[in-house]
């Protein structure tokens, strides 16, 4: 289903600006999509892709960099160029100005489609509980949930980083659709909590309720609770 609005949009956008998460979620949508490139043909040579988040402190070759990430499991296998795929440049002397200019070069895109995932504390990219609604590209302090769970795509004697770069709640809410992708039980609370829940900072994925253009795909599991 995921890929499906994937290639709809990307073979039907004018000038297709892709919104692209990473994640465990991603995974096999990224493995459909280059299926799709190898046995059907589908081509992202049109597509200018941006990231959702990076993080900070990493070296550039570091595999467990988003960029890299994306080149390893979608960009290398598909007609998508290394230099389509934009991102923050988390080595920039500056940080903060680096965050202006890439939320200047994503409101200029403008992103159409934007992948999602959603954390089980409700977070969306690295958009932490309590972060403002109105929030930009910025940089951020990861919870340790955050860093605890994602721990899993690192090598057991590297350190998960601290702070990342991450697009804001309403730059993401800037993106012209929205699809957001939950899988397993352990995301059931904070899928209930976004989509029934009241908006609000304390749970920053139930700001894409106010989006008009959402589409959200779950599993049984992650479909399994009800906000309380
Ligand atoms: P996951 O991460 O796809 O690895 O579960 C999603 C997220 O934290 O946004």
């Amino acid at each position: 289903m995921v890929a499906d609005l994937v290639e709809r949009f990307v073979t039907t956008a004018p000038r297709p600006a892709l919104g692209l998460a990473t994640g465990g979620t991603m995974e096999p949508v990224f493995a459909e999509l280059v299926r799709r490139h190898r046995e059907h043909g589908l081509s992202f040579a049109r597509v200018r892709a941006y990231l959702l988040d990076e993080y900070l402190g990493l070296d550039r070759e570091d595999p467990c960099a988003y960029r890299n990430a994306i080149r390893r499991l979608l960009a290398r296998h598909v007609d998508l160029g290394a230099g389509a795929v934009h991102g923050p440049d988390t080595h920039a002397a500056d940080l903060d100005a680096e965050c202006d200019r890439y939320e200047r070069e994503l409101r200029a895109a403008p992103i159409g489609l934007q992948l999602l995932g959603i954390g089980s504390n409700g977070h969306i990219a690295f958009n932490e509980p309590g972060s403002p609604l109105d929030s930009t590209t910025r940089v951020v302090a990861l919870r340790g949930q955050t860093r605890a769970e994602n721990a899993r795509f690192f090598p057991a004697a590297q350190a998960v980083p601290t702070r990342a770069i991450t697009q804001g709640i309403a730059t993401i809410g800037a993106a012209n659709q929205l699809v957001m992708v939950a899988c397993g039980e352990h995301k059931a609370d904070s899928v209930a909590r976004a989509l029934e829940g009241p908006v609000t900072s304390e749970v920053p994925a139930s700001a894409i309720q106010l989006h008009p253009n959402v589409t959200v795909v779950l599993d049984r599991s992650a479909a399994a609770s009800r906000a309380r």
